[in-house]
């Protein structure tokens, strides 16, 4: 039998297209309505293509609705994404599903799985009645040559294995007319208990026969290293099957938010992780040339990660989130700063009381009993007025010691001999002078105070360090974080918060922008971003393939949104009432509101999100809300 021409057939288009070019396509398996949206908004901030995927027993239990719900969803999305369905058995599935495609709900193609028979004969003597059938309604056939070994929620168990024999493949292939071929080469559905062993000679001899013809597609990926999917990308896979690993962590976030949080609460954390997962793993598979070699995910690597500044507010919350982070298992930290710094619970961690301008006292970072690390953060500093007032000490702290750590790394390597992720806190202050109203990522920054300088200067030597190999920096700009606790600091911002977290607690905020709520002077834009989007994307930074940047340049302005000071303090009203904002007093300082002002207010946020950096939803107000709900 031989395979109809199936020309605009979505699946076939995206699976053919990453054939040609060497990358990998995830097809997840989505169970529910949530994961189906998560996926899809994954692939469109991958600018990733996609293939949602459906279990019969979802099917079955959905139906025609759910079905025409998942393709809408993919068929409307900006980046290419089919609705496949996976691993059809039994006949009453396949049978539901020719006949929803009758009623023009149907798959864009679908796995017609006779792999449990005895034979290769015997299969393909079961599969091609229904192959016959699905051309008739135009889906195209996915098969399974040899069995693997395991089962998965809602599909069968499968003790023996067999593996895929290359010779046998052609004529299997031509005896069913299926369109794409799932071979079996020591893969299996489940966990590996075993280090996986995976007969890549197998993958090369199919690729020779099929190569342009018949896209391969790898099931019984979930949670394998790195290396297995460069290997198996480069021998010809382009359609990769994923399940738990993207569930585990819906299912887990799902089950703890529900416990203390609203339904919907607990239904947009679990959305989050979900996409979260998926998208890194669709940046990474897509991304991915063959030609080139990087790291897929640390998962089953260790995951040793540095923090320089660990005892400031963002390096505190940066470990707790860290530990939460799916794609980081295994996580063991090494946290650093003047002070001494406090580990999150059940975290290996070492905490070292260090001043990072004194070089034995780095060269200590990189002896510790976890080795060398893979990620630094490197987040220590000396904030916006601090530098300002001492410039020496602010050069001292912002340049020095960076270079220094910088260096240090560059002397030692990683044993393993990868680079180093140098992930750098940098600041909207590098900008300075006249400025366009939108800032994009050509934007040239001419800093206009010592902080800015500082921020600035080690930039280039990141960017420069990364550019001779030495390390694999990303430098993030952020915008303002808001809303800061605890006690005012020095930086030139902390206005910015201080006259939203202290009238929250029944306490007297200064602002030194203006002298009266009418003030025109409080329509001063800001540039901002709260502190749980900031952190998301922190972690997110690490995770990001460096092939997605631009050889010249490691700087992302992280995304955020613009509000003028009068625009928080009519949210601080909406949230809190009039008493509340009796309590901010008005005292111009022109120091303060020069430098302010001198701070860019939009940004084009497009790059980081294509980057996969998220964005917040709704401007001041919710951020007051969730402030003062953890006060
Ligand atoms: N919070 C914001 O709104 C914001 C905005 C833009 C950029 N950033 C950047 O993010 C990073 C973290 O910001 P944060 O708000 O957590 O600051 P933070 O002041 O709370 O933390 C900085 C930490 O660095 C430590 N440190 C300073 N000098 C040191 C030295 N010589 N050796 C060791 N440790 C030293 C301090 O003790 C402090 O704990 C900084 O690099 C900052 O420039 C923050
Ligand atoms: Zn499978």
């Amino acid at each position: 039998m031989v395979a109809p021409n199936f020309f605009g057939n979505r699946t076939l288009d995206i699976l053919s297209k990453a054939e040609r070019e060497g990358y990998g396509v995830l097809a997840q398996v989505c169970y529910d309505a949530g994961m189906a949206i998560a996926f899809v908004q994954a692939a469109e901030r991958c600018r990733s293509p996609a293939i949602l995927m459906l279990f019969p027993i979802t099917l079955a239990y959905g139906k025609g609705p759910f079905l025409r719900f998942c393709l809408d969803l993919a068929h409307q999305a900006s980046v290419p994404i089919a609705v496949h369905l996976d691993h059809a058995t039994d006949p009453e599935h396949i049978e539901l599903a020719f006949s929803l495609a009758e009623q023009g709900i149907a798959f864009d193609s679908i796995m017609v799985d006779a792999s449990h028979a005895e034979t290769d004969e015997e299969n393909i003597n079961l599969a091609r009645p229904y192959i016959g059938r699905a051309y008739k309604l135009g889906i195209p056939v996915e098969v399974e040559l040899g069995r693997l070994e395991g089962g998965e929620a809602g599909l069968r168990m499968i003790s023996d294995a067999k593996l895929t024999d290359p010779e046998k493949a052609e004529v299997y292939m031509e005896g069913t007319g299926a369109s794409i071929l799932a071979p079996s080469i020591g893969n299996l559905h489940g966990t590996y208990l075993n280090p996986p062993n995976f007969r890549q000679h197998i993958l090369v001899k199919l690729y020779k026969a099929f190569k342009g013809r018949i896209p391969l597609c790898l099931h019984g990926t979930d949670g394998l290293p790195d290396e297995i999917f460069v290997q198996c990308i480069r021998n010809g896979v382009s359609k990769i099957n994923m399940n738990s690993w993207a569930r585990d962590p819906y299912a887990k976030t799902l089950r703890e938010h529900l416990s203390t949080k609203s339904f919907p609460e607990a239904q947009e954390a679990a959305t989050e992780a979900f996409a979260s997962v998926t998208r890194s793993t669709l940046c990474h598979l897509t991304k991915y040339r063959s030609s080139r070699l990087h790291p897929f995910t640390q998962s089953a690597m260790s995951n040793v990660v540095l923090i320089t500044g660990a005892a400031g507010w963002l390096g505190g919350l940066l470990a707790r989130a860290l530990k939460e982070d799916a794609m980081t298992p295994n996580l063991q930290l090494i946290l650093a700063d003047v002070v001494e710094p406090t580990a999150p619970a059940d975290v290996d961690t070492v905490a070292i009381k260090i001043d990072l301008t004194d070089e034995l006292q780095v060269e200590a970072l990189f002896n510790t009993r976890l080795g060398f690390p893979d990620t630094v953060y490197c987040l220590h500093g000396i904030m916006s007025r601090g530098s300002e007032d001492d410039f020496d000490f602010g050069l001292k702290v912002n340049v020095g010691s960076v270079r220094l750590l910088l260096d240090t790394i560059r002397q030692k390597q990683h044993p393993s001999g990868r680079l180093i992720k140098f992930v750098f806190t940098s600041s909207l202050a590098v900008y300075g002078g006249p400025l366009p109203d939108l800032i994009t990522s050509s934007t040239i920054a001419t800093p206009e105070s010592a902080y800015g300088l500082g921020k600035l200067t080690s930039e280039l030597f990141i960017n420069e360090y990364t550019r001779r190999g030495f390390i694999d920096g990303r430098i993030l700009r952020l915008p303002t974080i808001v809303v800061r606790p605890g006690p005012p600091s020095l930086a030139t911002s902390a206005f910015i918060s201080a006259i939203i977290r202290e009238p929250l607690q029944g306490l007297e905020a200064t602002c030194p922008i203006g002298d009266s709520l009418d003030s025109s002077a409080l329509d001063l834009p800001l540039w901002l971003a709260s502190s749980q989007v900031t952190i998301a994307n922190l972690v997110h930074a690490k995770h990001i393939p460096a092939e997605l940047f631009p050889p010249h340049t490691r700087v992302v302005c992280l995304p955020g949104f613009t509000a003028t000071v009068r625009d928080e303090i009519l949210a601080l009203g909406k949230v809190s009432g009039k008493g509340a904002l009796a309590l901010i007093k008005f005292k111009d300082d022109p120091v303060n509101r020069r430098v302010v002002s001198s701070w860019p207010s939009k940004f084009d946020n497009t790059y980081a999100l294509n980057l996969g950096f998220n964005v917040d939803k709704g401007g001041m107000e919710p951020i007051i809300w969730r402030f003062q709900r953890e006060l």
